[in-house]
C-alpha cells in the first residue's frame, strides 16, 4: 500500500518538472538564425546545403529552435554580438560526451531508442556520435561517417581486422560485407533477452532473429525437426562469425569434437534436462574413421523437415 503511494507522489512531481520544462521553452530572442553564422564561418556555410540537416532549414513544419546551424549549436545570437565567444554557444569540442549524446538525441531519439542506445557498450564506453559521425567533413556519401565504415570500426577494433584475415571469413575486408550488415552499433534491444541489449550488439533481423537469416535464408525454418542448438543458443554455437582456421567457419577443425562437446549426455540441457543431450547410440563405432564425420550421415544439420536425426 506505501508503495503505491510513493508511485502517486513520483507521478505528481513528474507532472511538475514537466510543467517547469514549459517554462523554458525556447525564447526566440535568442536565436540569430543560420544565415547570420555565414560571415564569419563561411567554409561551414557553404557546404551545408549538400547536409542532410539542410532539410531542418527548408521544412517549414520545423520548429525554430532546430532550424539550421542553431538546432544543434544551440541559439546563437549573444556568439554573434560577442564576435565568436566561444563560451555562448554550444561548441562539441567543450562538451563532455554525455551532452553530445542528448543534444543529437533530440531529434534522434525516436529511432535510436529503439536501439537501446543509452545502454549500448558503446554509450557506457563514452564513444558517441560525434565519434563516429563527423557533420562537417564526411567523406563518405553516406550516413556522414567519420571514416568509411569498416576502416571506422578498425581504429578501435584493431583485433578484428586479423580474424577477417583468416583462411575461411566472411568477406569484409574486401568489400563484399560491412559490420553493420551483423552488428548495429547504436545498440541492440530484443524483447526476449531479459528486456535488455543483445550480447555483442549483434543486430536482429526480421523480427527478432539472428542477422545471419538475412543472407543464409536456407537456415531459416521452420523446420519440423529442430535442432535445439541452433534455435537455443544460435548459429555461433557451432561457427565463430568473422573468420576462423576452419572451413565452414567451424569453431573445431572437425565436426566430431564440435558435436560431442554438446552430444556427452551431461545433464541440464536438452528436451529432458534429468538425461541432458543424448550421446551418439551404441551403432556409433567411434573408433571407425568413417563414423567420425558426424555430417556424413546427419547431413540436415541445421534442421529437417522429414528426419527427427537430421539424416536427410
Ligand atoms: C547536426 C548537428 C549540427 C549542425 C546542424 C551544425 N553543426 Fe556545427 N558542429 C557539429 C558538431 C558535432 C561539431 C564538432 C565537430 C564534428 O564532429 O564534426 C561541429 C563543429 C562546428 C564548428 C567548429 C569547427 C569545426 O569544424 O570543428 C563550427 C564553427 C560549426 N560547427 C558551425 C556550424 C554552422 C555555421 C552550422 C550551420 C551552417 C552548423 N555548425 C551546423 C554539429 C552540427
Ligand atoms: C562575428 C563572427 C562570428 C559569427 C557571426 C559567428 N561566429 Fe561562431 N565563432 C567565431 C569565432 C571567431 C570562433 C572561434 C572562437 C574561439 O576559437 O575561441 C567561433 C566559434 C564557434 C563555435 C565553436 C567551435 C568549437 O571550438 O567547438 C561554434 C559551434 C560556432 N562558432 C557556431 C556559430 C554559429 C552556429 C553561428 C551562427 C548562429 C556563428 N558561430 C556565428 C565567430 C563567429
Ligand atoms: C560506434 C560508431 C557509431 C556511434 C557511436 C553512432 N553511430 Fe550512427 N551510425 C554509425 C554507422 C556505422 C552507421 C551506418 C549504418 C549503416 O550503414 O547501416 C550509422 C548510421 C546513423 C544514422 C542513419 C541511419 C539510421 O540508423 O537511422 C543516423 C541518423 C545516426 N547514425 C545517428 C547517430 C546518432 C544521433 C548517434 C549518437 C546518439 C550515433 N549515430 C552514434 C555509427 C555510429
Ligand atoms: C534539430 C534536429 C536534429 C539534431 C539536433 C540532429 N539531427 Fe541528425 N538529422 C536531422 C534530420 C531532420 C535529418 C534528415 C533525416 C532525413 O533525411 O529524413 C538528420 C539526419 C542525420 C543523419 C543521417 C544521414 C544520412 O545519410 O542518412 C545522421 C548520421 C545524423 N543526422 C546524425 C546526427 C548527429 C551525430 C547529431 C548530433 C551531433 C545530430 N544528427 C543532431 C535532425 C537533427
Ligand atoms: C572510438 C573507438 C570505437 C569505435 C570507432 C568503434 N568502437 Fe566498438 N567498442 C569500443 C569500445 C571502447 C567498446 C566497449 C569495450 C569493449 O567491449 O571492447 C566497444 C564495443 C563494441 C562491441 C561489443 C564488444 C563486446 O565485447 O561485447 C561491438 C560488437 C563493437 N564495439 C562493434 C563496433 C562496430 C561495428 C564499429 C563500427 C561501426 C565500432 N564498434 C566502432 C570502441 C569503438
Ligand atoms: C557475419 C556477421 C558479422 C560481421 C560481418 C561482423 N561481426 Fe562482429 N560479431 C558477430 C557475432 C555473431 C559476434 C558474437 C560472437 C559470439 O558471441 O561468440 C560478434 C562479435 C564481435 C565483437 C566482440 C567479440 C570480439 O571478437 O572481440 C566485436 C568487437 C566485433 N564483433 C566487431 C566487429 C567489427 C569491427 C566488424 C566489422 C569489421 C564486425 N564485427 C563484423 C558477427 C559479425
Ligand atoms: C550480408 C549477408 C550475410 C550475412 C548477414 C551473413 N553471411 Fe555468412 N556468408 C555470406 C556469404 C556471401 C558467404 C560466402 C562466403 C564468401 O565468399 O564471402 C557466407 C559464408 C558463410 C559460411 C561458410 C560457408 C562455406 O561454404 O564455407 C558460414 C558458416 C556462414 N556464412 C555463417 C554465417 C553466420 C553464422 C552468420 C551470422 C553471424 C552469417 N553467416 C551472416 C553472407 C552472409
Ligand atoms: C550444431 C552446430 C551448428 C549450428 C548451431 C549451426 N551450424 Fe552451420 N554448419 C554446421 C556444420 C557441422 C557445417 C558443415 C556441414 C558439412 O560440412 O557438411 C555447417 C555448415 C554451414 C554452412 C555452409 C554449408 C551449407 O549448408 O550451406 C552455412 C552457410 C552455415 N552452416 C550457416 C549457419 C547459420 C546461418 C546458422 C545459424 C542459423 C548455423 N549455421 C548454425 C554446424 C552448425
Ligand atoms: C550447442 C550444443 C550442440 C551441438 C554443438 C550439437 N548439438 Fe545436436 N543437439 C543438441 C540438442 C540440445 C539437441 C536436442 C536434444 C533433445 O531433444 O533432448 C540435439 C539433437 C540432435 C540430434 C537428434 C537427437 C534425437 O534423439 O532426436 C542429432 C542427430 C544431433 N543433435 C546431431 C548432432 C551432430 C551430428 C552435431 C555436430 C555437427 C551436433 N548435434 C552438435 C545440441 C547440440
Ligand atoms: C555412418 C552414418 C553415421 C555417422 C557417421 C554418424 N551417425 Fe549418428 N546416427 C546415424 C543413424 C543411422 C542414427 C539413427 C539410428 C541409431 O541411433 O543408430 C544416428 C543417431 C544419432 C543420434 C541420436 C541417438 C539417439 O539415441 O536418439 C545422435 C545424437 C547421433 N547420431 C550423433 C552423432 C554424432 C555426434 C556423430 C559423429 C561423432 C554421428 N552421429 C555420426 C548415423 C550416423
Amino acid at each position: 500500500m506505501r508503495f503505491g503511494v510513493c508511485w502517486v507522489v513520483l507521478y505528481l512531481l513528474s507532472l511538475a518538472s514537466a510543467g517547469a520544462a514549459d517554462n523554458r521553452a525556447p525564447n526566440k530572442e535568442l536565436y540569430a538564425g543560420s544565415l547570420a553564422c555565414r560571415t564569419c564561418h563561411p567554409d561551414i556555410y557553404s557546404t551545408f546545403y549538400r547536409n542532410p540537416h539542410q532539410k531542418t532549414l527548408v521544412d517549414a513544419s520545423v520548429p525554430f529552435e532546430q532550424q539550421g546551424c542553431e538546432g544543434c549549436h544551440g541559439p546563437g545570437k549573444a556568439h554573434v554580438e560577442a564576435k565568436g565567444d566561444k563560451s555562448k554557444i554550444f561548441a562539441f569540442s567543450q562538451k563532455e560526451p554525455r551532452q553530445i549524446l542528448d543534444r543529437c538525441l533530440t531529434c534522434h531519439s525516436n529511432t535510436l531508442n529503439r536501439a537501446n542506445i543509452r545502454r549500448s557498450d558503446h554509450t557506457r564506453a563514452d564513444v558517441v556520435c560525434s565519434t563516429c559521425h563527423s557533420i562537417h567533413k564526411s567523406p563518405t556519401p553516406k550516413a556522414l561517417l567519420a571514416k568509411n565504415q569498416v576502416e571506422l570500426c578498425y581504429t578501435c577494433h584493431s583485433n578484428v581486422r586479423a580474424q577477417f584475415s583468416m583462411p575461411f571469413k566472411h568477406r569484409v575486408n574486401e568489400g563484399f560485407m560491412q559490420c553493420s550488415d551483423c552488428h548495429n552499433p547504436h545498440g541492440t534491444n530484443t524483447p526476449t533477452w531479459r528486456g535488455g541489449g543483445r550480447p555483442r550488439m549483434v543486430d536482429q533481423a526480421l523480427a527478432n532473429e539472428e542477422p545471419c537469416l538475412k543472407c543464409h535464408v536456407d537456415k531459416r525454418g521452420p523446420f519440423a525437426f529442430e535442432h535445439l542448438a541452433t534455435r537455443v543458443d544460435g548459429c555461433e554455437s557451432c561457427h565463430i562469425p568473422h573468420g576462423s582456421a576452419n572451413a565452414r567457419l567451424l569453431k573445431r577443425p572437425t565436426a566430431f569434437p564440435l558435436c560431442l562437446e554438446c552430444h556427452n549426455g551431461a545433464p541440464g540441457f536438452g528436451a529432458n534436462p534429468a538425461l541432458g543431450v543424448p550421446r551418439q547410440s551404441a551403432s556409433h563405432n567411434m573408433a571407425d574413421p568413417r563414423y567420425q564425420n558426424c555430417t556424413s550421415c546427419h547431413v540436415r544439420i541445421h534442421g529437417s523437415n522429414t528426419d527427427s536425426r537430421f539424416l536427410r
